[in-house]
C-alpha cells in the first residue's frame, strides 16, 4: 500500500442505522464488535496503517460512545477529533460540518461501514495527479443492478450519477469513499441536512467541477444489513477483508479471552465469540457473530446469524440468518430462519421437543 501524507480523514459515523436494528438500538452500527472488535477500529487500522493521522469523527446518533471508546486515538497512532450533529445533517451535511477542523489542502471521506482494501495512497495519487476537485473510490462489482452506478469517460472522469437499473452501463459504483479538496468541501451549503450522493455530486458535475473515478477491484463490503454485517465479520476473522485491528489471529474462528466453548462445539466458518459468551456441548456456530456474554446452549445451531450482547439460544434450538437483540433469548427447540429478527428482551418460549438421543 502507499503511504498517504498531508491529508486529514473524516469518517461518518453518524448514521441511526436502522437497517442493523435491533442491534443498533444500543449501540451505532460502527461500534458493534465484528470480528470481536467495533467495526470502527479495523477502519481506524487501515487508515492508520496508510500513514494518515489526524481523523475527524462526524457524529451525530449516540454520539458520546465513540470518544468513551477512542479517546484521542493515541493508542492507535492517531489524533481523534469528533463533531457531534445536533441534528443529523445527512452525509453532505456532516462532511460540510467538520470543515473547520480540517488541516490539510485534501480530505480522504469514509463512510464508516464500509470495509474496504482498496489502496487509499493509489486513492490520493489519482486525486492529486489529475487535479480533480473530488476523487470517488469506484468498485466493480458483479451485480450493479442493486447500486447507482458511476461511469468514466477515457482519462476516468466521472460523467454521470445513474439511479438503480436492471440496465447499468457499467459495473463501477460509489463506494462511499471520496478525497476532497478543502475547498470544494467550503462551497456546500452549511446548516442544512445535505446527501452527498443525491444532491453534493450530481450538483458538481451539473456546474463542470472535475471529479474523477479511481476504479478498484479489491475487496469491498458495505455491511449496513444483517447478511452482510456478518458474511463481513467473517471475512475479517479469516482475513479476507483486510484489518489490522484485529484481536487474534487469522484462522477459521475467534474466540476471544473469557469466552467459554465446550470441547466438541463446532465453531466454524469465521465465526466470532466475544468476551463472557459460551457455547454448549454439540453446538454448532458457523459465520455468525456471538456479542459478549450471550449463550448458545447444547446441540443448538447458530448459522450466519448474530446475538446480541447477553441474548440466549436454548438447547436444540435452530437460528439460520437470525438476529437476537441484546438479551433476547430463544427457547429450546426453536426453530428460526432468514430475515427473523428477536427485539431486546423478548422472550420465545421452550418448544415440547428435547434435544437428545433419547429424546
Ligand atoms: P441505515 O439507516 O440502515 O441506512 O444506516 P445509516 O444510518 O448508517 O445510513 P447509511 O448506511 O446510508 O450511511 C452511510 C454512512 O454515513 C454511515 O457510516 C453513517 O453512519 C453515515 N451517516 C448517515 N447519515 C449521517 C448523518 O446524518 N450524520 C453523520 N455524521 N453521518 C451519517
Amino acid at each position: 500500500m502507499t503511504s498517504v501524507s498531508g491529508v486529514d480523514a473524516v469518517v461518518l459515523v453518524g448514521g441511526k442505522g436502522t437497517r442493523l436494528r435491533p442491534l443498533t438500538l444500543s449501540a451505532p452500527k460502527p461500534m458493534l464488535p465484528t470480528a470481536g472488535a467495533p467495526f470502527l477500529s479495523h477502519l481506524l487500522s487501515r487508515i492508520s496503517d496508510a500513514g494518515i493521522t489526524h481523523v475527524v469523527l462526524g457524529t451525530s446518533y449516540r454520539a458520546e460512545v465513540f470518544r468513551d471508546y477512542f479517546g484521542d486515538g493515541s493508542a492507535m497512532g492517531l489524533e481523534l477529533d469528533y463533531v457531534v450533529e445536533e441534528e443529523p445533517l445527512d452525509t453532505g451535511g456532516a462532511i460540510r460540518n467538520v470543515a473547520d477542523r480540517l488541516r490539510a489542502d485534501d480530505a480522504v471521506i469514509f463512510n464508516g461501514d464500509i470495509l474496504s482494501g482498496a489502496d487509499l495512497g493509489a486513492l490520493v495519487d489519482t486525486h492529486r495527479t489529475a487535479g480533480a476537485d473530488v476523487t470517488l473510490h469506484l468498485q466493480r462489482v458483479a451485480d450493479p443492478s442493486r447500486f447507482g452506478s458511476v461511469p468514466t469517460d477515457g482519462d476516468g472522469r466521472v460523467t454521470a450519477f445513474l439511479e438503480k437499473s436492471a440496465e447499468a452501463p457499467t459495473d463501477q459504483i460509489n463506494a462511499g469513499c471520496y478525497v476532497f479538496r478543502r475547498r470544494t468541501i467550503e462551497k456546500m451549503p452549511t446548516g442544512r441536512p445535505v446527501s452527498v450522493e443525491r444532491e453534493t455530486f450530481p450538483g458538481l458535475l451539473a456546474d463542470g467541477a472535475h471529479l474523477q473515478g479511481y476504479v478498484d477491484t479489491s475487496y469491498w463490503l458495505d455491511v449496513g444489513t444483517p447478511e452482510a454485517f456478518v458474511r463481513g465479520s467473517a471475512d475479517l476473522v479469516r482475513g479476507i477483508a483486510p484489518s489490522s485491528a484485529l484481536p487474534g489471529p487469522i484462522g477459521d474462528r475467534l474466540v476471544l479471552e473469557g469466552a467459554e466453548v465446550a470441547g466438541d462445539a463446532d465453531i466454524c466458518e469465521g465465526s466470532s465469540v466475544g468476551p463472557g459468551a459460551t457455547v454448549g456441548a454439540g453446538a454448532r456456530v458457523a459465520g455468525s457473530v456471538l456479542f459478549p456474554d450471550s449463550q448458545v446452549a447444547d446441540g443448538a445451531v447458530v448459522d450466519r446469524s448474530v446475538l446480541g450482547a447477553g441474548a440466549r439460544v436454548g438447547e436444540g434450538a435452530v437460528l439460520r440468518g437470525v438476529v437476537l437483540g441484546d438479551g433476547a433469548v430463544v427457547g429450546s427447540g426453536c426453530e428460526l430462519l432468514d430475515g427473523a429478527r428477536v427485539w431486546p428482551r423478548v422472550t420465545l418460549p421452550d418448544r415440547s421437543i428435547r434435544f437428545s438421543s433419547d429424546a
